[in-house]
C-alpha cells in the first residue's frame, strides 16, 4: 500500500539485524583496544565494578539517582539476613529544563541543595553516610570515586562539566552548603545498578540493560581482554555505551531520512546515532515527522496539520504505549492533539507507533545478541545461561516491547537461554548495591593486608574509602 512506502525503511530484515549485530561485535573489540579505544563510537568504559554481589553485603547508604526520567534522593538498607534491598525512603526533586541547560555550578548546588533537605527532613543529617551516585551519562571512570565526564546526553548539556571529575563537583556543591557531609562516595552508572541490583536477587545476572530516556547496556567481562588496564584475572563490568554505536557511519545504510532529522534538530548532533533509533527521548519525534511527513502528502487527517502535531516535541514517547495499547486510546489522543482523524487514520497512526517502536526493539535485541554472545565465546561455551537485568520506561511501559525484544534475541542468539529481570529500583537501590560491594572489597583487602603484617584488629567499623 501507499503507507508502506514511507515504513519500509524501518523495517529491517533478520539478516540486517544479523549484520548490525556483527558492526556491534567489532565495535566493542574496538572499544575495549588499548590503541583503538580513544576513537570508538561505542566508548566501553570501565566501571571499576570487578564483582556483583555475594549476598554478604549490608548497611545503609544514600543515593542520587540523576539522568533518568526524575532526579531523586534515596535512602536505601541492605540486609544480609533477609538478602533484601530495602528502599527507605526516597524523594523526586525536579530539574527544571532551564537548568539542563544551564551552568554545571547551578546543577550541582541544585543536587546538593536537594540531598540536604532530604537528610534534614529524614534525620539523617548527623550520620555520615557513604553515597551512590548514579549518573547516567558516558564517564571516563579512573577509580570507583573518580569519573570524568565524557559528554552529556540526552537532554542534558550544563556548561562546565565536560572533562570534569563529576565526585568532585559533587563534594564542592557539598561544601559550599556547609550544612552536612557524607561518606565514601561511588560512581555508578544505571546499568551497572540495575544490574547490581538485580545481582543480589539471582546471581547469574551479568548484565544490565537500560531502555528509557536513553539506551544503554554494561556486561561483566574479562579483565585480560580490556587491554587498556593492566591485564589481571577476573572480570570487570564494562559499561557499553551503545547509544554511541554508529557515531562514526556505521549504520548510515539502515537510517531513514527521519533519523536523519532527528539528529540534526538534537542537542547533540552528530553524536549517539543508536540511542536516537532506540530511547524514548526521539521515538514519539520519530512517529512525529512520520505522520507530518503523510499528512503533508494527504495521506491523514485530510491533509490539515494541526499546530500540536506540527510543533516539535509534542508528540511524547508514551503516546505510542498507550496508541498501541489499543485503538480507543489512539482516537482520544488524536482528538487531544487537534487533529480531524478518521477511522483509517487512526489505524494508519498505530501502525506507524508499532512500526517504530518494533524497530527499537529489534535493534537493542541485535545489540543485546551481540553481548551475551561475546560472553559465550570469553567463556567457551556451546550453552550460556544467564540473567539480564533491565529497566527503562520504554521497556517497562510498552505493551509488546519486551516480548519483541525477547523473541527476536532467541532468534540472534539461538545458544543463549537468557533470563530477563525487571529492575525494581535498579538506578537507586543499584548504586546501594555498588557502594556495598566496593566496601566489602575494600574491607577484604584491608584484612588481607593487616594479616600480611600484624595481627588482625577484630571488626574494625567500616569508615568507606
Ligand atoms: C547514557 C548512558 C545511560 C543511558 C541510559 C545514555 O544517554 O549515555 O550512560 O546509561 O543513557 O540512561
Amino acid at each position: 500500500s501507499v503507507v508502506e512506502k514511507y515504513l519500509q525503511p524501518f523495517q529491517l530484515s533478520p539478516e540486517t539485524l544479523q549484520e548490525v549485530s556483527a558492526r556491534l561485535r567489532k565495535d566493542l573489540l574496538r572499544g575495549l583496544g588499548k590503541h583503538s579505544h580513544h576513537k570508538a563510537p561505542v566508548k566501553m568504559l570501565p566501571t571499576f565494578v570487578r564483582a556483583t554481589p555475594d549476598g554478604t553485603e549490608k548497611g545503609d547508604f544514600l543515593a542520587l539517582d540523576l539522568g533518568g526520567t526524575n532526579f531523586r534522593v534515596l535512602h536505601v538498607r541492605v540486609e544480609e539476613e533477609a538478602q533484601k534491598v530495602l528502599k527507605m525512603d526516597s524523594q523526586i526533586c525536579a530539574i527544571p529544563q532551564e537548568m539542563m541547560l544551564g551552568t554545571g555550578e547551578q546543577l550541582f548546588d541544585h543536587i546538593a541543595t536537594c540531598l540536604g533537605d532530604f537528610l534534614e527532613s529524614h534525620n539523617l543529617k548527623c550520620q555520615t553516610l557513604p553515597l551512590g551516585f548514579t549518573f547516567s551519562f558516558p564517564c571516563e571512570q579512573l577509580e570507583i570515586d573518580k569519573s570524568i565526564l565524557i559528554r552529556w546526553t540526552k537532554g542534558f548539556n550544563c556548561s562546565g562539566v565536560e572533562g570534569k571529575d563529576v565526585v568532585q563537583l559533587l563534594k564542592e556543591a557539598i561544601q559550599r552548603t556547609g550544612d552536612y557531609h557524607i561518606g565514601s562516595v561511588a560512581m555508578v552508572n544505571d546499568t551497572v545498578g540495575t544490574m547490581m541490583s538485580c545481582g543480589y536477587k539471582d546471581q547469574s545476572c551479568e548484565i544490565g540493560m537500560i531502555i528509557g530516556t536513553g539506551t544503554n547496556a554494561c556486561y561483566m567481562e574479562e579483565i585480560k581482554n580490556v587491554k587498556r588496564i593492566e591485564g589481571e584475572d577476573g572480570r570487570m563490568c564494562i559499561n557499553t555505551e551503545w547509544g554511541g554505536f554508529g557515531d562514526d557511519g556505521s549504520l548510515d545504510d539502515i537510517l531513514t531520512e527521519f533519523d536523519v532529522e532527528v539528529d540534526k534538530t538534537s542537542i547533540n548532533p552528530g553524536v549517539h546515532i543508536f540511542e536516537k533509533m532506540i530511547s524514548g527521548m526521539y521515538l514519539g519525534e520519530i512517529v512525529r515527522l512520520v505522520l507530518v511527513k503523510m499528512t503533508k502528502d494527504k495521506l491523514l487527517f485530510k491533509g490539515q496539520i494541526s499546530e500540536a502535531l506540527g510543533t516539535s516535541g509534542r508528540f511524547e514517547t508514551k503516546f505510542i504505549s498507550e496508541i498501541e495499547d489499543g485503538l480507543e486510546n489512539a482516537k482520544k489522543i488524536l482528538t487531544e492533539l487537534g487533529l480531524d482523524w478518521g477511522l483509517v487514520d487512526a489505524s494508519v497512526v498505530c501502525l506507524v507507533c508499532d512500526t517504530i517502536s518494533s524497530r527499537s526493539a529489534y535493534l537493542c535485541a541485535a545489540a543485546l545478541a551481540t553481548l551475551v554472545n561475546r560472553i559465550r565465546n570469553n567463556r567457551k561455551l556451546d550453552h550460556l545461561k544467564t540473567t539480564v537485568g533491565v529497566d527503562g520506561t520504554v521497556y517497562r511501559k510498552h505493551p509488546t516491547f519486551s516480548s519483541k525484544l525477547q523473541k527476536a534475541v532467541r532468534l540472534l542468539a539461538p545458544q543463549c537461554d537468557i533470563t530477563f529481570l525487571v529492575s525494581e529500583d535498579g538506578s537507586g537501590k543499584g548504586a546501594a548495591m555498588v557502594t556495598a560491594v566496593a566496601q566489602r572489597l575494600a574491607h577484604q583487602s584491608r584484612l588481607l593486608e593487616e594479616s600480611d603484617g600484624e595481627d588482625d584488629d577484630d571488626e574494625e567499623e567500616e569508615e568507606g574509602q
